[in-house]
């Protein structure tokens, strides 16, 4: 409805969403991060904080250099989330560790072998088809009822429900107007509380780290949120073990129960997990796809040939979603690897040198932390044509574009490469492929 009828309306919508600070995530840092590139080179060493380096890296050349033999096969990261680590050791009776999004060395390796068997091939996330394809359908009946001046609380709450279901196999009703009008709600309080929580982290990720000696009010506001995160995580699954131990036949496929049928995998670590899919699985998300909605609105020719690519493959509203329809959805695909080149969540990755190393001709010693400039470089025209505009035709490998560049697969990295990259890339990409396609059908 939205997308396909009322383009000049959904511009007005997303731009207040693109506008606004409490979601804009890396909006203005690849537009600082460029003017040291400008004046200083392709390779940039700063001391972010006095006795710590950190060198950004500005040509995809380098940057495949750094991930294919600088990382090691246990890649350690500076800890953008140090504050979450700390909360969790503060409530050691339920977290065993800060889990794997936040730990390094053997303790990530031991818990990333574990955590991405139920997650990170093909066929772990296609079972999860029919369960996105029903929330995209409640999403869209709303919309077909309802006016709305901002999407993006509703992604929000689409994004909850779809995680709730992958994990716990849990409705949490997301989508009725007694958890939408309620502010005390349990949606309501878990949507601002993962809000509210990346806010605060990256408030407590700069400057002074005063919050590792005592609570600083910011590391109150902190504690808050995830309290109601944990709490929350921690209800699921006890409510699964029950299940679970109640009846020898149960068997609702969900991530978390698979965890939790693991007995190689501790109770405490599964809850880490859980809080992990509620703190990533809403914000980052949602922030991705109202940029999606954002670019096809204001490209005509793009929703058209969404548009007709969804048409040809359910060309019934009510045709089940398929692996088929899927893997043949190549426009789409292009359309969601697009909007990640111009709009990823971090402006790029963070890791630390495990070796010496010479790079571009600079000798960078271990223990250096290197930032990818990837949102940067996917601005240059020297690695994109027509940097800046939305066109997901260059991802196309029939591409009739003569002038297009062909692409260095590492100058676009949205859920980073290699061993530590995004446990969920499948099923984010799943989800949003299933999205765009119903959405641009809405009649
Ligand atoms: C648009 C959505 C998302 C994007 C762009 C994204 C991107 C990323 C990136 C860039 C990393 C860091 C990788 C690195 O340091 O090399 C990461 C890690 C991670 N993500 Fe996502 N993510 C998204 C959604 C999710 C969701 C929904 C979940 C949970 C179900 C999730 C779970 C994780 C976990 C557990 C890690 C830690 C992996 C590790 O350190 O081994 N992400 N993600």
């Amino acid at each position: 409805m939205f997308v396909y009828n009322y383009k000049k309306k959904i511009n007005l919508i997303i731009y207040r969403f693109y506008t606004s600070s409490e979601y804009s995530f890396s909006k203005n840092v690849h537009k600082s991060e460029r003017k040291k590139y400008e004046k200083y080179g392709s390779i940039v060493c700063e001391e972010v904080v006095p006795g710590v380096k950190r060198v950004s890296l500005f040509r995809p050349e380098d940057i495949a250099h750094v991930y294919q033999s600088e990382f090691g096969k246990i890649p350690n990261h500076s800890n953008s989330v140090a504050a979450i680590g700390k909360y969790r050791k503060d409530n050691s009776a339920v977290f065993k560790s800060g889990g794997v999004l936040l730990e390094n060395d053997e303790e990530w390796s031991k818990l990333r072998k574990k955590l991405q068997k139920k997650l990170s091939k093909p066929q772990d996330i296609v079972y999860y088809i029919d369960k996105i394809d029903k929330v995209v359908n409640q999403f869209i009946e709303l919309c077909g009822k309802n006016k709305y001046d901002d999407v993006s609380p509703l992604l929000s709450r689409f994004y909850l429900e779809v995680m709730c279901l992958v994990a716990f196999d849990v409705s949490l009703d997301s989508f009725s107007s007694e958890e939408i009008n309620d502010k005390n709600s349990i949606t309501s309080k878990l949507i601002e509380a993962t809000h509210d929580g990346s806010k605060v982290m990256m408030s407590l990720n700069t400057g002074f780290q005063l919050w590792k000696y005592f609570d600083t009010p910011l590391y109150k506001k902190l504690k808050k949120t995830q309290n109601i995160i944990k709490e929350f995580a921690v209800e699921m699954i006890d409510k699964k073990l029950k299940e679970i131990n109640e009846n020898p036949d149960y068997n609702s496929g969900c991530l978390i129960e698979n965890y939790l049928r693991d007995e190689s995998l501790d109770i405490q670590d599964i809850i880490a997990m859980a809080s992990d899919t509620i703190i990533a699985g809403i914000n980052s998300t949602s922030y991705v796809t109202t940029y999606s909605l954002f670019h096809i609105a204001k490209n005509e020719n793009v929703q058209e040939k969404i548009q007709q690519e969804a048409e040809a493959l359910i060309p019934q509203l009510d045709d089940h979603m398929t692996v088929e329809i899927l893997k043949n959805a190549k426009y789409t695909k292009a359309t969601v690897k697009e909007t990640f080149r111009l709009n990823p969540i971090q402006s790029g990755i963070d890791k630390i040198l495990k070796h010496d190393t010479i790079i571009n001709g600079y000798f960078v010693p271990a223990g250096t932390n290197v930032l990818t400039q990837n949102q940067v470089i996917s601005r240059l025209e020297k690695y994109f044509t027509e940097p800046n505009k939305f066109k997901p035709d260059r991802w196309l490998k029939d591409n009739s574009d003569s002038n297009s560049k062909s692409i260095n697969g590492f100058a676009v990295l949205p859920f980073s490469h290699g061993p530590r990259s995004c446990l969920a890339k499948r099923l984010v990409e799943q989800i949003m492929h299933i999205f765009l396609l119903r959405v641009i059908k809405i009649p």
